[in-house]
């Protein structure tokens, strides 16, 4: 018998689900024994019912799983949802209110007074929310949620710099991936050669999210961070790998080269403990002055660090530079995976 721990994946036929499926397979922790989706695939075996669009083909052992309901009636404790957001709200209360634990992807409830929203090499402490939220949900289950796929690599970069200099502004222009929009997502006409400079709800999420994720968890509820962010939101047409070009107002004086100094050798706790999921550096500082690029490093570290490059002097705030990163695994499955790996890691999956 697999002395793993049993999980299921909501959504498990979407995108972000594959990307579960993919990123599952071989985890030395977790088994993926439920899959579940919407009425249009449930009832199928997972093989026939997916349209496979990962580069490595369907793990064997997800083929022959049935299909399920999103009903809370799956054989595991711990689910990971990458639900469509016009139905994730609703479904994720359910399982939590009947005992499981839900790592959402979704925006429904990143916002909620007591979920966490949850980067781990950043604000791990607001975990503490999980007591909060069973407390408010009179229930043994509950939701944990990670950051919209463009926050995650701009709240993740500011992490170390707000401890060490206390962020002030950010402003942020982002190049997204069309591999964010789910499949089939952008049509071929729409995004070909062009640029469209509108992804709805987006930078409401960013200016928001990034806000909480800094933010000040007070025992009870996190209080935002104070600092203004302006977001642009961009879809390009790039498969995968968002970029964001960032200017940053900082209260306390540092330099370009302490700035890169302190991202080159940030070490967190998923670091630390040496989490399954985690990346050996969260931070991969770039000298060239080309680089990141989606093309050459969306896949270093497995997708799962932050790429920095072009730090330097920003003219209108202090400094200016480029980050990129894999929108569907650190910035949605795999974020999910290390934010379980830590709750197990804390004794918060039993
Ligand atoms: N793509 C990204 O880069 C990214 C990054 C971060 C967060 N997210 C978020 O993750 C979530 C999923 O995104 P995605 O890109 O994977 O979308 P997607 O490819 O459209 O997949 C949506 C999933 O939801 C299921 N679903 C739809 N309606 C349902 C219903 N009524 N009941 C149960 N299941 C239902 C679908 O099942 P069927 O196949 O049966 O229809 C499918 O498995 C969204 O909330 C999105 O905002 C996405």
């Amino acid at each position: 018998m697999s002395a793993k721990m049993p999980v299921g994946v909501l959504g498990a036929t979407g995108a972000v689900g594959q990307k579960f499926i993919k990123l599952l397979e071989d985890h030395p922790w977790f088994e993926v024994t439920e899959v579940a989706a919407s009425e249009r695939t449930s009832g199928k075996l997972y093989g026939e019912a997916v349209s496979w669009k990962q580069v490595t083909p369907m793990p064997e052992s997800v083929r022959p799983l049935e299909v399920r309901p999103c009903t809370p009636e799956l054989k595991c404790r711990i689910v990971f949802s990458g639900l469509d957001a016009s139905v994730a709200g609703p479904i994720e209360e359910d399982f939590a209110r009947a005992g499981y634990i839900v790592l959402s992807n979704s925006k429904n409830h990143r916002m909620d007074e007591d979920v966490p929203l949850v980067i781990p090499e950043v604000n791990p402490d607001h975990l503490g929310l999980i007591t909060v939220q069973r407390r408010n949900r009179q229930s043994n289950g509950y939701i944990v949620t990670n950051a919209n796929c463009t926050t995650m690599f701009l709240a993740m970069a500011l992490g170390p710099i707000h401890k060490a200099f206390k962020v002030e502004k950010v402003f942020m222009v982002s190049m997204q991936a069309v591999s964010g929009a789910g499949y089939p997502g952008v049509p071929s006409l729409d995004i070909l050669g062009n640029v469209i400079p509108y992804i709805g709800g987006e930078e409401e999420k960013v200016e928001i999210e990034t806000r909480k994720i800094l933010g000040t968890f007070n025992g009870k509820t996190v209080d935002l961070a104070e600092f203004p962010v302006s977001a642009h939101c961009n879809r390009v047409a790039v498969e995968d790998g968002h970029t964001e070009s960032v200017s940053i107002k900082l209260a306390k004086k540092t330099t370009v080269a302490e700035l890169a100094d302190l991202l080159r050798n940030y070490s967190g706790i998923p670091q630390q403990l040496h989490l399954p999921s985690a990346p050996e550096k969260p931070y991969i500082v770039m000298d060239a002055q080309d680089r990141p690029q989606p093309r050459f490093d969306v896949n270093r570290s497995k997708g799962m660090a932050t790429c920095v490059g072009r730090i330097r002097p920003c003219p209108i705030l202090d400094f200016k530079l480029t980050l990129m990163g894999h929108n569907t695994v650190r910035g949605a499955a795999g974020a999910s995976i290390l934010n379980a790996e830590l709750l197990k890691a804390q004794g918060l999956l039993e």
